[in-house]
C-alpha cells in the first residue's frame, strides 16, 4: 500500500520575517473532480492548474484504470479523453487512493453508477476512516458492497446497472457524501435529490453543470439546498483552469499574520465563499488582511490575498461556519495561540475522522508546544497567548496527516523555541512545494 515510506521528521525555526509573494498550487477538490468529469465526459478535457499531488495523482490513475485516457503534456497541461457518462470500463487492478478521502469517496459514487465491480485500497489512515456515510446512500441505489471490516477500506463495490433516482438528506456537513450521491445518480433514470441542511462546498454542482449536465439548487427556508440532478445527461468536454487552493495558502497567510514583521501576499486564490471561512475569522481577530485584484475565472471568484503581521484578538467562531473552513482548524488553532485572549471553536464532530482525529492531534500538539487549550468532544478553546510565554521547543506527532504537519511547521516559525513534527512525508498529498515555497519567503527548516 503507498505512503509506507520512512518517515521525515523537519524542524521549523523562529526566524526573522517572512515576506513575498507566491502562488500556491491548485485547489485539491476542483482538481480530483477535473480528472473524474473530464472522464466521464465526450471529447478532450484540458486543465490548466491542476494540482500535481498524490491524492490528485491517484485519482488520475484511477481514472485511466477505468479506461480514461489522463496525460500530461510537455507545459504542464492536463489532457483528459474520456468515455462519457455511463462509459468507464471494470477496472483490472485494485483502486489504490493513498491517503485520500475525496478521491475514494467520490470514485465509490461513479463506480455505483456503472454495472461493474471494483476493489478500493488505501494507507493506512484512509483505511480507519468510516465509509458507511457513503456506502449507506449507494446502497439505497442498489449497489452491494463487500467489505472485511465492516464499512472501512479495503473494500469492493458492484455498481449497479440502472441506480434507483433516491431523495437523499446528507446527515452530516459533507461535500464528499452529497457528491458521491450525485455522481451515483448521474447513472440513474430520473432525478436524484440530495438535500443538505448546511452548505458544504459546491464545486461538484458547479462543475458538472459546467459539463453540461441538468442540475439545479433550490435554497430553502432554513439556508439548507434541494439539489437536484437529472440522470443519465450528456457531457462534454471543457477546458478547466484551477484556482490556487485557499486550504494551501492558509498557511503562508497565518505565518505572514504571526511572524513578526512580515508581508505575505499569495496570488490567484480561489475565494468561492463556500471555502473563505477562515479568512473571515481572521478578519474578525483583526488581522491586516486584504483581497486585492479580485477577479472571475472559470466561474469562481479569485484574487490575491495579502497580510501584514497583526495583533490578533480570541474570538468565539460560530459552528455555523464549520463547512467553510473545516480544512482550515489546525492553522487557525495556530493563529489563535498567538491572540490575545481565548478562541472558541465549536461544531467541530466532522475534525474526528478527517485524515487523522484532527481535533485531538492539534490538542496534544499544542499541549507540546506550550499553549493551553481545552479539548471537547467536538470543541476546541486555544488560550491565548500569556505574557512571557516561551512557546515551541514540542515533537508533534502528525499521525499522517498533511495539515497537522504544515501548521506546526507554522508554529515553530513564529514560537521562540523550534518545533519538530515527527513526519512530513504526507505533505506530498496536497502541497508538495510547502517546503521549498515557505523557504522562498525565509522560513527555516531543517532535518531532524
Ligand atoms: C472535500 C470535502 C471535505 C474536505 C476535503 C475535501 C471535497 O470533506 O474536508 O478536504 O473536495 O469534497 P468532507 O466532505 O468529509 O467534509
Amino acid at each position: 500500500m503507498s505512503h509506507a515510506a520512512a518517515p521525515r521528521p523537519i524542524t521549523a525555526h523562529p526566524e526573522a520575517a517572512l515576506g513575498g509573494r507566491i502562488r500556491v498550487p491548485g485547489d485539491k477538490s476542483i482538481s480530483h473532480r477535473s480528472l473524474m468529469f473530464g472522464a466521464i465526459s465526450l471529447g478532450e478535457t484540458r486543465i490548466e492548474g491542476l494540482l500535481e499531488a498524490d491524492d490528485v495523482l491517484g485519482t488520475g490513475r484511477a481514472m485511466a484504470a477505468m479506461g480514461a485516457t489522463v496525460v500530461r503534456d510537455g507545459e504542464g497541461l492536463w489532457r483528459v479523453s474520456g468515455l462519457g457518462c455511463g462509459g468507464l470500463l471494470e477496472p483490472e487492478g485494485v483502486l489504490d487512493f493513498g491517503n485520500a478521502g475525496t478521491g475514494s469517496r467520490l470514485c465509490m459514487g461513479l463506480v455505483g453508477g456503472h454495472s461493474f465491480a471494483a476493489t478500493f485500497v488505501g494507507d493506512a489512515s484512509l483505511s480507519r476512516r468510516p465509509m458507511g456515510r457513503v456506502l449507506d446512500p449507494l446502497r439505497e441505489m442498489g449497489v452491494e458492497v463487500i467489505a472485511r471490516t465492516k464499512d472501512r477500506l479495503p473494500l469492493s463495490l458492484k455498481g449497479a446497472a440502472t441506480p434507483t433516482p433516491i431523495v437523499y438528506r446528507v446527515p452530516m456537513a459533507s461535500a464528499q457524501v452529497k457528491s458521491a450521491v450525485l455522481l451515483a445518480g448521474l447513472g440513474a433514470p430520473g432525478v436524484t435529490t440530495v438535500i443538505e441542511p448546511v452548505a458544504t462546498r459546491d464545486h461538484t454542482e458547479r462543475m458538472l453543470q459546467g459539463f453540461g449536465a441538468d442540475l439545479s439548487v433550490e435554497v430553502d427556508a432554513g439556508g439548507g439546498r434541494v439539489i437536484r440532478l437529472v440522470g443519465r445527461p450528456e457531457l462534454k468536454a471543457q477546458a478547466v483552469v484551477v484556482p490556487g487552493d485557499p486550504s494551501s495558502a492558509a498557511f503562508a497567510i497565518v505565518a505572514g499574520l504571526i511572524v513578526p514583521g512580515s508581508e505575505v501576499t499569495v496570488e490567484n486564490v480561489l475565494l468561492n465563499p463556500l471555502r473563505t471561512g477562515l479568512f473571515q475569522t481572521l478578519l474578525e481577530m483583526g488581522a491586516d488582511l486584504l483581497i486585492e485584484n479580485e477577479r472571475l475565472s472559470g466561474g469562481e471568484r479569485i484574487g490575491d490575498v495579502r497580510v501584514r503581521a497583526s495583533k490578533l484578538a480570541g474570538v468565539v467562531v460560530p459552528p455555523e461556519r464549520a463547512p467553510a473552513m473545516i480544512d482550515e482548524y489546525p492553522i487557525l488553532a495556530i493563529a489563535a495561540a498567538f491572540a490575545e485572549g481565548p478562541t472558541v471553536m465549536e461544531g467541530l464532530e466532522e475534525l474526528r475522522v478527517k485524515e487523522s482525529d484532527r481535533l485531538a492531534a492539534v490538542a496534544r500538539g499544542l499541549e507540546a508546544n506550550g499553549v493551553a487549550c481545552v479539548e471537547g468532544e467536538a470543541s476546541l478553546v486555544v488560550e491565548g497567548r500569556k505574557a512571557g510565554a516561551r512557546l515551541g521547543g514540542g515533537l508533534v506527532a502528525t499521525h499522517l496527516d498533511h495539515r497537522i504537519a504544515m501548521s506546526f511547521l507554522v508554529l515553530g516559525l513564529a514560537a521562540e523555541k523550534p518545533v519538530t513534527v515527527d513526519d512530513t512525508a504526507m505533505i506530498a498529498t496536497s502541497f508538495p512545494s510547502f517546503l521549498p515555497l515557505m523557504e522562498s519567503l525565509g522560513a527555516r527548516f531543517t532535518e531532524a
